[in-house]
């Protein structure tokens, strides 16, 4: 693996896991990067300045103002000299602070002075990680567009069993691969994405649908585009805002998805059907109303097309993206449907009070053609919708 020269600014904070990030240090510099370290004072309890600058070479700033005769707006000229800020171990305060936009030391105030990527490895014990507040500040350092990685489960330095525990280096080193290299073959490519259920209107004033809500879809477009990709989003009638820079084409009935779409996929490198497009409709919509009458109705219902389906017939070398939620025998399922319709992916879930339809949080299988399968274990829907996206730029 090559970073080529990538410059780093590794940022340490309070955590036990500070002599981690010594390690961390040495494999970024073995991987080609450049790196330079900016701790906080707390995280200089634990390790001290001395023992990076002397294991990895690399200059080192605790507190800029300490020395003022050598004061040259560090924060400011080390925020723009950064490719990457990688803030390994992360504290439950430093995430705090950077999602209320505090910039009270070095640290934090290059944060807020980058324009670069920000990412955010965090180490803590399972309570602090799990607390409401530190949950909240996670999700708005998310929604600022910075990155926060899942933390591992296990044995952690208080003596409890849990979440929380300090990722290992390899799989650090991955992710900022993702950040640095992957990452960014998604920019200038064009991403097609369906969100949303359809209405299939009976009469005029009344539809068979669906409670798919569409936020799954809207993430993936709005991280898509973050990415610098060129994404059009098809989606049915949703009641959330579609993020600035996204084309998006509103549709009402199964039917109109399927032109939309049609219309849009020979563009694209990359379709990400996310839509709970109805199945059924009614074969010829009634004028006037359905008057009740005395007795039962009775609906003749037949199949819309499947969009999916028909894009596998005609993908080529586009790389296309399926959903699958079920209610029982997920990965079965979801496996025939890769198969049948002829997918690079499919992102199972299952339909419950936690995942599926209307829920902030989901747990998925990822599936993929070449056989590969991959757990992602009750998340965010932001963070799979990430997730999604880094294992298309793996793959496209
Ligand atoms: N899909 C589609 N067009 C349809 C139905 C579904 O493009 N008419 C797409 C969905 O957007 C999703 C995938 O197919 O990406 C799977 O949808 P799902 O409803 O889980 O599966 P179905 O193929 O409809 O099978 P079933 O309802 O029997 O589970």
């Amino acid at each position: 693996m090559n970073f080529d020269g990538s410059k780093i600014l590794l940022c340490v904070s309070g955590s036990i896991a500070a002599y981690k990030a010594v390690y961390l240090g040495r494999e970024l510099l073995r991987n080609g990067a450049e790196i330079r370290i900016a701790m906080t004072e707390n995280g200089a309890k634990f390790v001290t300045p001395l023992t990076f600058r002397a294991a990895l070479s690399a200059p080192v700033i605790v507190n800029q103002l300490d020395e003022p005769e050598k004061f040259d707006m560090e924060h400011i000229s080390w925020a723009r000299w950064a490719d990457l800020i990688l803030v390994a171990p992360a504290t439950a305060n430093i995430i705090a602070k950077v999602a209320a936009g505090i910039a009270d030391d070095f640290v934090s105030t290059t944060i807020l002075a980058t324009k670069s990527p920000v990412a955010f490895v965090p180490a803590m014990n399972t309570a602090m990680l799990q607390n409401p507040a530190t949950q909240r500040n996670i999700r708005i350092a998310e929604e600022l567009g910075y990155y926060v990685m899942q933390t591992d489960s296990g044995a952690l330095a208080c003596g409890e069993e849990g979440e929380g525990r300090f990722p290992e280096v390899s799989q650090i080193i991955d992710f900022v691969k993702y950040l640095l290299v992957e990452g960014k073959k998604l920019a200038e490519k064009k991403i097609l994405i369906t969100a949303g259920p359809t209405r299939e209107f009976i009469d005029p004033v009344r539809f068979l649908s669906n409670p798919s809500s569409g936020k799954t879809g809207i993430l993936i477009a709005d991280a898509a585009r973050k990415m610098g990709a060129d994404v059009t989003l098809v989606h049915g009638p949703i009641n959330i805002p579609i993020p600035d820079g996204i084309e998006s084409i509103s549709v009402i009935s199964a039917d109109e998805m399927h032109s939309a779409v049609m219309d849009n996929f020979k563009n694209c490198d990359c379709a990400i059907m996310t839509a709970a497009v109805a199945d059924f409709t009614v074969p010829k919509k009634s004028d006037a109303k359905i008057k009740k009458g005395d007795g039962n109705l009775k609906l003749e219902l037949v199949q819309t097309k499947d969009i999916l389906a028909e894009l596998g017939k005609i993908k080529g070398e586009k790389f296309l993206i399926g959903f699958a939620l079920e209610t029982e025998n997920i990965e079965e399922n979801a496996r025939k449907k890769l198969a049948s319709k002829n997918l690079d992916m499919i992102v199972a879930n299952l339909q419950s009070k936690n995942t599926g339809f209307e829920s902030d949080t989901n747990e998925a299988l990822l599936l993929f053609a070449d056989g590969e399968i991959k757990k992602i274990p009750l998340t965010s829907k932001r963070k799979l919708a990430k997730e999604i996206l880094r294992e298309l730029s793996k793959r496209i």
